[in-house]
């Protein structure tokens, strides 16, 4: 194959993380609670479902159900085949071939992808040492579109609200805010939506809804920029046996309310733990701890996947050296955890 038959902007783009998977994983920031039990409900629902036709092509079911729980109408609403595909969206709708997205770096490493596969470019901004928003920098920083996420992957803290509002408050470009992690937080901009003409947040069933297999995402903005967004999304997109799922799963707030509060009290004990092994804890608000290993990360990340546990490696990007991240599992994840990091340590004495 000639280079020169690969579009120019997408050349070096390189394969996502994509793991072999062996043994317990702590790599991907899932829900420790296992699947939502709605998915089973929902799907046995299904069985009866004439799949020879087509969903609706805004999933206006699902969205009906997401303007009932945030008391909002549903057309604030974008759903998506995860929120990588609202992400996606986004760029596809707001930004020219040519045009730069300005990101915080670090953090999540598919926003840049999505920036680029849809022929923008991206204009990354460091974050202080203590991983929040440089906004004198931010707000200086040419760009048609900001994107941030908050809690921010990997670093796993949140950003100050007031920083965040500064962004929103220059008025002139569309800042999208990525709170996947959002309901670990407890914070959120969702409420504000109508308040900003720029505003478009974007959440996830993957995560708190412990949903990631079935791909389920959504944005939320005032009504004219979902709107134009609504109008990008591939019809369709969202299969109908998912979005009975995330309708059920909606329902079930004591199950969401459930892994919030394990993963509050698992935090607290697995930051002890990993701090009295000698690491380096950074503080988190989500479902995931980002730590700093006294020992060479690759050799921690492997010699645990070799005892059957999988974290995700950090430690080779700039500003994270010797980093890596794991979830906040169960009590017996987070004690397993704790366990085989104790025999690496020692192994490598
Ligand atoms: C910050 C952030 N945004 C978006 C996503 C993608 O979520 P989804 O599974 O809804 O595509 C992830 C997944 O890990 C994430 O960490």
């Amino acid at each position: 194959m000639k280079p020169e038959w690969q579009r120019s902007t997408v050349r070096d783009i390189p394969l996502y993380y994509n793991p072999k998977v062996s043994g317990i994983r702590m790599d991907t920031s899932t829900n420790p609670l296992g699947a939502n039990p709605a998915a089973r409900e929902a799907m046995m629902e299904c069985l009866d479902l004439d799949l020879n036709q087509y969903p609706t092509p805004y999933s206006d079911g699902l969205r009906q159900a997401l303007g009932e729980r945030y008391d909002l109408d549903m057309d604030h609403f974008v759903v998506g085949n995860g929120s990588d595909e609202v992400l996606d969206i986004t760029f596809k709708s707001f930004l020219e071939p040519g045009e730069t997205v300005v990101l915080p770096y670090p953090s999540y490493s598919l926003h840049s992808y999505f920036v680029k596969i849809n022929g923008g470019k991206v204009t990354p901004v460091d974050l202080r040492e203590n991983f929040q928003l440089d906004i004198d920098r931010m707000n200086a920083t040419d760009g048609k579109i900001v994107l941030l996420c908050n809690p921010n992957n990997p670093t796993s803290n949140t950003f100050n609200r007031k920083d965040i509002e500064i962004i929103l408050e220059r008025k002139d470009r569309i800042v999208v805010v990525d709170e996947a992690y959002g309901e670990y937080a407890g914070k959120s901009f969702i409420p504000y939506v109508d308040n900003y003409d720029n505003l478009i947040v974007t959440r996830t069933f993957s995560k708190a809804y412990a949903l990631a297999g079935m791909r389920i995402g959504y944005a939320v903005s005032n009504r004219d920029l979902a709107g134009v967004m609504q109008r990008i999304k591939i019809p369709y997109s969202l299969n109908r046996v998912s979005e009975m799922v995330a309708i059920k799963a909606l329902q079930n707030q004591e199950f969401v309310h459930r892994g919030v509060e394990l993963v509050n009290v698992e935090r607290k004990r697995l930051e002890k733990g990993l701090a009295d092994l000698g690491f380096k804890v950074f503080p988190s608000e989500a479902n995931f701890i980002l730590f700093k290993s006294p020992i060479d990360h690759s050799r921690l990340v492997r010699s645990l996947s070799e005892k059957g546990m999988m974290i995700r490696d950090f430690g080779n990007n700039r500003s994270l050296e010797e980093c890596v991240r794991t979830t906040i599992g169960t009590r017996e994840m987070n004690d397993a955890l704790l366990s085989k990091l104790r025999e690496v340590l020692h192994e490598c004495q």
